[in-house]
């Protein structure tokens, strides 16, 4: 009788949440094409530019709270406080991938006093999400990834492709020779897809880096090549350009950049990520963005890949 179960008996289930965001749209394809059925999570339902996918279901969060018991699994690609209410509510869950953050270890000594909560309250909420698979056996996987890019919805490389495209240059910090290492989202959902499908004991946190180290002066030139524009930089001292922001910011000129962001120019951001790279095989791609990267993957594309052979890595 085993041919009469329906369908979504048989096949496991993810919830996946930030599901619009940048590693969400590269998940959903990649889990699909891997077999999976997809509880999508989003405040504002499927994005009208995203592909119509029968495997998945897109939930508002309250819904995803009642259907959360379907799943299987967790992947987070959202905020982490979400991964902490739906494995409050989900005691079936078996496997959780959370993507947090490698600012955990870059801004937990942040001269800035409101970076330096948020980090303390990130690190709090995975220690509360240990315990939580501690207690209940749950395999569970903590990503520290850098600085994301890849669909146009990061707030680095897009914001900087915008600004180099309208003003045909990018202020910088006299001394932004600290090192980079920016990830693509895909090479993220395409990790987080390994790790939920690995069948090997997995360390229960991994930084997560790009495959090129580079400083923030070349990874801006590496913006304007993907704009096909010549890299033009205006270098200013820091402490002018910290005025400037501090400027952009009180006129509304500019939102989310502060200080501390550009004395961190001057300052490496280096992560290890071996132990991806090892049990994983994790291979991220070398920085090299093409327009494609600046702006969300056409849905036909999307929907290729989900029906492609494709699986992990
Ligand atoms: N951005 C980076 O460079 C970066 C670097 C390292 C680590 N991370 C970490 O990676 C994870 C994903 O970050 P991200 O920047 O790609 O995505 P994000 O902007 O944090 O969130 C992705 C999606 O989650 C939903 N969401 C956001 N806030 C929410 C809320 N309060 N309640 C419910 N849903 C919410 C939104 O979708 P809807 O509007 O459709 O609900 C959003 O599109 C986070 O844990 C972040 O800390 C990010």
């Amino acid at each position: 009788m085993a041919n009469d179960y329906p369908q979504e008996l048989k096949q496991p289930c993810v919830l996946l949440t930030g599901a619009s965001g940048q590693i969400g749209v590269f998940a959903i394809p990649r889990l699909v094409a891997a077999g999976f059925r997809v509880l999508a999570v989003s405040r504002k339902g499927r994005p009208s530019n995203y592909p119509l996918l029968a495997e998945v279901d897109w939930l508002f969060p309250e819904e995803a709270e009642r259907d959360c018991g379907k799943c299987q699994y967790l992947l987070s690609a959202g905020p982490v406080e979400l991964a902490e209410n739906f494995l409050k509510i989900g005691h079936q869950f078996l496997t959780a991938v959370v993507f947090s953050s490698s600012s955990v270890i870059s801004k937990r000594k942040s001269p800035n006093p409101t970076e330096r909560v948020q980090i303390n309250n990130l690190l709090d909420l995975e220690t509360r999400l240990e315990l939580i698979a501690a207690e209940r056996n749950l395999k569970m996987v903590i990503f520290r990834p850098t600085l994301i890019y890849g669909c146009g919805l990061d707030l680095n490389i897009t914001r900087l492709a915008k600004w180099a495209d309208r003003f045909g240059f990018i202020p910088v910090n006299r001394r932004a020779n600290g090192l980079r290492q920016p990830v693509h989202a895909d090479d993220l959902a395409s990790v987080a897809l390994a790790a939920m499908t690995s069948e090997e004991p997995l360390p229960g946190k991994m930084n997560l880096a790009g495959g090129s180290t580079l400083s923030y002066l070349n990874m801006i030139e590496g913006v304007f090549a993907a704009l096909n524009k010549p890299p033009r930089t205006l270098r200013i001292p820091q402490s002018l350009l910290s005025l400037l922001v501090a400027v952009l910011n009180a006129t509304g000129l500019a939102t989310g950049i502060n200080r501390e962001m550009v004395a961190r120019q001057a300052v490496d951001l280096v992560f290890d990520d071996q132990q991806a790279r090892q049990l994983l095989e994790y291979k991220p791609r070398p920085f090299a963005p093409s327009i494609a990267d600046l702006s969300l993957p056409e849905p036909v594309l999307l929907k290729a890949l989900a029906t492609s052979d494709q699986t992990c890595n």
